[in-house]
């Protein structure tokens, strides 16, 4: 049997962007992701204290938390300061971001909207509230309005399968039962609240 050695500095990252080395994250300015920002580490220290030393590597999502909600997404240089300070392989930490929707790996709209296509919610209307978002929005699945203001991605199953169809607002929100009538009501609703023009 053969074996593969996984070399995290050739990490392939969304949109074809090639492999990036210390301090310059794909599609970053290059002087933003070399050191963490004294509140980054200050809340680093926070969660690390949570766990014995031995175990600080449960804090992995909530640093890699810490560094989306301060750059707006997770790039590979942020991935190595998490993995620097957890005392874990770059690699590891790069399944951690590419296994949760709610890490984002390249720049994301103002509300980013997450709507699920797995099967239970496919048979009552999922891929149709999928369509129906990308098309009032005039974007493709996974891309983001020119207006920088939506993010429409699909989701895995979000535990709300009987309330099908279902999506997720900024990885918090949840809405349920999105005919295109509700679609279209929350599309105006969060352009209101985000300050975008109306389409
Ligand atoms: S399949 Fe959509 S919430 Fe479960």
């Amino acid at each position: 049997m053969s074996t593969q050695t996984v070399d995290p500095n050739r990490i392939q990252r969304p949109g074809g962007a090639a492999p990036t080395g210390q301090g310059s994250g794909v599609g970053a300015p290059a002087a933003t992701r070399a050191t963490l920002s004294e509140a980054s580490r200050k809340a680093f220290d926070r969660e690390i204290a949570k766990y014995p030393p031995e175990g600080k590597a449960s804090a992995v999502i909530a640093c890699l938390a810490i560094l989306q909600k301060e750059h707006g997404y997770i790039t590979q240089a942020s991935e190595e300061l998490v993995a620097e300070a957890l005392g874990m392989p770059p690699i590891a930490v790069h399944e951690v971001t590419t296994f949760y929707n709610m890490f984002n790996q390249v720049p994301v709209g103002r509300v980013k909207l997450n709507v699920c296509t797995n099967l239970p919610c496919q048979l009552r209307g999922g891929q149709h509230a999928l369509e129906h978002l990308c098309g009032s929005l005039g974007i493709a699945e996974g891309g983001t309005s020119a207006d920088g203001a939506f993010t429409v991605q699909k989701s895995e199953c979000l535990g709300a399968c009987a309330d099908a169809p279902v999506l997720l607002v900024n990885d918090l929100q949840m809405v349920s039962f999105m005919s295109d009538a509700r679609l279209d009501e929350l599309v105006s609703s969060l352009r209101a609240q985000s300050g975008a023009n109306p389409a």
